[in-house]
């Protein structure tokens, strides 16, 4: 087949193709296009072309979701119709912000040489995410709401911009801090809907949290390849980068079985569960 030439080159270009995309789900569309052609191509043996490109600092948002500080977007008990739409809407918003933050890692860090399986556990994770979105976007139609209906959490970039510079801080803060934080809520989660009789709820959150189990290892194994490669003691190097740039805390409990099953040992974590955060300034997405 002779090369589309509508579509972008270079990964590096892919990415920030759908970091560009302002609409949800023609972003998650691009993003699982980029990917099958990505896996194509490497499949066939065709060579790496990882490129350049200059991403956005923050990607294409939609008008919708109204971007606000998480203490004031309301809060609504879990048990009720209204508070499981609240809580599939705010998995929405998790889910396209990580499609945009795996894309980003793609397209911002390609002056550090990587090995090409760097790349593919990234566009795997893109594309997971943009399923995951997906799913969920199509469990709140189902609800007879969407993405968009409700307020969302302006603060997501934040790890993206706070460690633009830094590629081992991109790692210890996305995929080992706030994605591995996401295997400690999303068994509780999958118990709301369960509760409420509600199986296809069940079954998007189970796919959703057995391929986040991989993120956080591709975040764990390019973490301590990083650290192999610069000779220095990964746990440390990962308690100084999430205390200079997580502005959170780190709460238990902990789904300490499945961040074993990821890479992430206890003593990465619990180390600096409960100190106190750094949360003076809290810059916002604009
Ligand atoms: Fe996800
Ligand atoms: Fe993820």
């Amino acid at each position: 087949m002779p090369p589309d030439a509508t579509l972008p080159p270079t990964l590096a270009e892919m990415a920030v193709d759908v970091l560009s995309c302002a609409d949800p789900r023609d972003k998650t569309a691009r993003s699982r296009r980029h990917a099958a052609r990505w896996f194509a191509a490497r499949a066939a043996g065709a060579p790496l072309v990882v490129g350049s490109a200059a991403p956005p600092e923050f990607p294409a948002r939609p008008e919708r979701p109204e971007l606000k500080d998480p203490r004031d977007v309301p809060r609504r008990r879990p048990g009720s119709p209204e508070g499981r739409i609240a809580l599939l809407h705010a998995v929405a918003h998790i889910e396209l912000n990580a499609v945009d933050l795996h894309w980003d890692i793609i397209a911002r860090f390609t002056h550090i040489p990587m090995p090409p399986g760097f790349y593919d556990d990234w566009v795997k994770a893109a594309d997971e995410e943009s399923k995951h979105f997906n799913l969920i976007a199509d469990l709140l139609a189902e609800q007879g709401s969407h993405y968009g209906a409700l307020p969302a959490h302006a603060g997501m970039w934040r790890a993206a911009t706070d460690t633009a510079e830094d590629f081992m801080g991109r790692l210890a803060v996305v995929p080992m801090v706030l994605e591995a934080r996401g295997l400690d809520v999303t068994p509780g989660m999958i118990e709301i809907f369960r509760k409420a009789g509600l199986p296809n709820a069940v079954e998007a959150l189970e796919v959703i949290y057995g391929e986040e189990v991989g993120h956080v290892a591709y975040g764990s194994k390019w973490f301590h390849f990083m650290c192999g490669r610069e000779n220095l003691d990964p746990k440390e190097v990962f308690h100084t980068l999430v205390r200079r740039y997580f502005h959170g805390a780190l709460k238990p409990p902990f789904n300490d079985e499945k961040r074993a099953e990821a890479g992430l040992p206890p003593d990465f974590y619990w180390p600096l569960a409960e100190e106190t955060p750094n949360r003076a300034d809290n810059k916002k997405f604009p």
